[in-house]
C-alpha cells in the first residue's frame, strides 16, 4: 500500500474514534507491533533501493504524525468527556426545593399528651389499662352488679369467649383501672388513666362506638370534693391557657357517692350561648364523685380509713372545645383535609 493511502485511512480512523478505547484500537491497527506501518517498513527490504529511501522517510514521517495525532485526539476526547460530565452534573440551585412531607400528631393524641403532662405536673402518675376487660372490673367491682339497671348506662360490646374464661368485653369506660390500680398499690395515690373506650351505640355528631377518656383517681386520708374542684379547675386553666369557670351538678354513678357532673363555661362563646353548648353557655365535660365504699372494698381497701375522689373526662369533648370542632366523627374518619390542619 502506498504511504499516502495509508495516511488517509489512518487519519480517518483516528478522527472517527469517539472514545479512548476506539482510539487505542486505531493506534494498534496502524502503529502496533504487527500494525500497518510495521508492514510497510518490513516491505522496504524488498523495495528497490531508489524508492526505498523516499518511502522509508515518508513512513517514518507518518509514524511521527500519527503519534502526535494520537496525543492530540486523546486530549480532545478527555476534554469532551469533562465537558459532558460538567453538563450532566449541573443543576439549577435557584429552582425551589421540594418540601419533605413530615407527619404530625392526631388532635386526640395532642390532647391526651397535654392532659397527661398537666396532671403529671400536679403530682399524678399516668397509668394504662387493658381495652379488653373482664365483666368484674368493668362492672361488678365498680358497684354495678348483674341485673342492676345501672348497667343500661353503658351499651356494651361483649366478646365471645370459651366457657371457662370470665366474661370479656370491650371496656365501656376507663374506671376499671381504678380498681386494678388500688388492688396493687397502697394509698396515698394519685393517678390519671388516658385510654380508648367502646360503646355499642349509634353514632352521631357527639357519639361514636369508640372515644377517649381520661380517668382520674386520688386516694388519701382526708380527700374532699373541694380538693377535686381545685384540681379540675387548675387542669382546665392550664389546658385552655385561660381561667375556665366550672360548676358541679349532682348526678348518679354507682361507683361514687356523692356523684356529680362537671360543666365548664363554653370556651367558644365564653358562656354567652352558642350552637356548640346548645345556647346554655355550659358544656358537660366529666362525671365525678367521691369513691364509693363498695369500690374500696372490691379493691381490698378499708373504706373507713381511706377517702378519695374519681373522675372520668371525655377527651374527645375536650379536643372539640379546644379546636372548635363540631363533629366527633371527624376524629376517626382518616380524612386528611381535616387532619392536616393540626
Ligand atoms: N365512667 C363514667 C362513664 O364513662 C364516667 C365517670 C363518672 C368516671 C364518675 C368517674 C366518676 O371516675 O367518678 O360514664
Amino acid at each position: 500500500m502506498e504511504v499516502s493511502e495509508l495516511k488517509k485511512a489512518a487519519f480517518d480512523d483516528f478522527k472517527k474514534a469517539r472514545d479512548e478505547k476506539a482510539l487505542n484500537t486505531a493506534f494498534k491497527k496502524y502503529l502496533g507491533k504487527d500494525g500497518q506501518l510495521a508492514l510497510v517498513l518490513a516491505s522496504l527490504k524488498k523495495t528497490p533501493l531508489a524508492k526505498r529511501r523516499l518511502m522509508g522517510r515518508k513512513a517514518n514521517q507518518l509514524k511521527q504524525e500519527l503519534l502526535a495525532l494520537t496525543e492530540q485526539r486523546k486530549e480532545e476526547l478527555r476534554r469532551q468527556e469533562r465537558q459532558a460530565k460538567a453538563e450532566s452534573d449541573w443543576f439549577d440551585i435557584t429552582v425551589p426545593g421540594k418540601k419533605p412531607a413530615s407527619g404530625h400528631l392526631h388532635p386526640l393524641t395532642l390532647t391526651q399528651r397535654k392532659s397527661a403532662e398537666i396532671f403529671q405536673q400536679l403530682g399524678f402518675s399516668v397509668i394504662e389499662g387493658p381495652e379488653i376487660e373482664t365483666e368484674w372490673y368493668n362492672f361488678d367491682a365498680l358497684n354495678i352488679p348483674k341485673e342492676h339497671p345501672a348497667r343500661d348506662m353503658w351499651d356494651t360490646f361483649w366478646l365471645k369467649e370459651p366457657k371457662s374464661s370470665p366474661k370479656l368485653l370491650l371496656r365501656t369506660h376507663t374506671s376499671p383501672v381504678q380498681v386494678r390500680y388500688m388492688e396493687k398499690r397502697r394509698p396515698p395515690l394519685r393517678i390519671v388513666v388516658p385510654g380508648r373506650v367502646f360503646r355499642h351505640e349509634a353514632s352521631d355528631a357527639s357519639h361514636d362506638v369508640q372515644f377517649y377518656q381520661l380517668e382520674g383517681l386520688m386516694v388519701d386520708r382526708d380527700v374532699s370534693a373541694a380538693n377535686f374542684k381545685a384540681i379540675v379547675q387548675e387542669f382546665l386553666r392550664r389546658f385552655f391557657a385561660k381561667p375556665v369557670k366550672i360548676r358541679l351538678r349532682p348526678s348518679f354513678f354507682p361507683f361514687v357517692e356523692p356523684g356529680f357532673e362537671i360543666d365548664m363555661t363554653c370556651v367558644v362563646c365564653n358562656g354567652k350561648g352558642c350552637p356548640l353548648c346548645s345556647k346554655t353557655g355550659w358544656l358537660e365535660m366529666a362525671g365525678a364523685g367521691m369513691v364509693h365504699p363498695a369500690v374500696f372494698r372490691a379493691a381490698g381497701l378499708n373504706p373507713n380509713t381511706w377517702t378519695g375522689f374519681a373522675f372520668g373526662m371525655g377527651l374527645d369533648r375536650l379536643t372539640m372545645m379546644k379546636y372548635k370542632i363540631n363533629d366527633l366523627r371527624l376524629f376517626y374518619s382518616g380524612d386528611l383535609r381535616f387532619l392536616d390542619q393540626f
